[in-house]
């Protein structure tokens, strides 16, 4: 059974806002895409690494340029599970049914090898395949509509998981999943595979893969990464 990389990296960042998509901001003096493109990497055994690039990104070669057996592949789509989509269906010669893909978030630097092996020691006798992610710790409370920022309600977190990346699926079944979710534009590769019906793992993440979404998470994620790659 073989494994594969899968970096979706062609958003544009609007939430993060700077002139040129976040991936190629700079953490610790180098961009975020070959941080974790290079975190992937370290802490899993993989055939390639296949990253999703807008079509026309002139970017990508200029700031991270030939690594070994990565792959940039200029298909990205609209939305994150299009540019996966795209993906999955460009890597269709290397990769067979049941082989794993580990779609791993562009913008994710500092996930931790001890995940990274946690999540594939637990999946591999899956038939389906799940994702890292972490308990809900904090109180809940649902927003009303109006007037705003009024509490409506608490929600229980019992049960409650915060998803992250990656999120590691049999090639066959992703495929599959997005193909016929696509439109619905789910927000990650588990929402898809659960409208098919069938049963998605979870494994225990780390609090330090964050996700850099706004322009002050990139601090954090800076000390964070710092702590994984000592750690490493
Ligand atoms: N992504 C993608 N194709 C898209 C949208 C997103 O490949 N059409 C990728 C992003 O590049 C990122 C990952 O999906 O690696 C997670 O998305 P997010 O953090 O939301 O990044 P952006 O969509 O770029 O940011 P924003 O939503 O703020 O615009
Ligand atoms: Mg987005």
């Amino acid at each position: 059974m073989r494994r594969f990389g899968l970096i979706p990296a062609a958003g544009s960042g609007a939430r993060f806002g700077s002139p040129h998509p976040k991936q190629y901001s700079l953490l610790a003096g180098v961009p975020i895409l070959r941080r974790s493109i290079e975190a992937l990497a370290a802490g899993v055994e993989l055939e390639a690494i296949f990253v999703v690039l807008a079509p026309g990104d002139s970017l990508y070669a200029r700031h991270v340029g030939a690594l070994p057996g990565v792959l940039p592949l200029f298909c990205g789509g609209g939305t994150r599970a299009q540019s996966v989509a795209n993906g999955l269906a460009a890597m269709s010669e290397r990769a067979q049914t049941d082989d794993w893909v580990l779609v791993h978030d562009a913008a994710r630097p500092c996930v931790d090898a001890a995940s990274l092996r946690r999540l594939v020691q637990t999946l591999q006798d899956d038939d389906v395949g799940g994702l890292l992610a972490l308990p809900v710790d904090d109180s809940l409370k649902r927003a009303a509509p109006d007037p705003p920022l009024r509490v409506a309600c608490s929600e229980r977190r019992e049960g409650l998981w915060r998803a992250q990346t990656p999120q590691m699926f049999r090639y066959g079944v992703l495929r599959r999943a997005l193909e016929s979710a696509v439109a619905a534009a789910p927000g990650d590769e588990a929402a898809a595979v659960e409208a098919l019906g069938l049963t998605v793992r979870l494994v225990l993440g780390s609090p330090r893969n964050i996700k850099i979404t706004h322009a002050d998470d990139l601090a954090l994620a800076e000390h964070l990464w710092a702590q994984v790659a000592e750690l490493t």
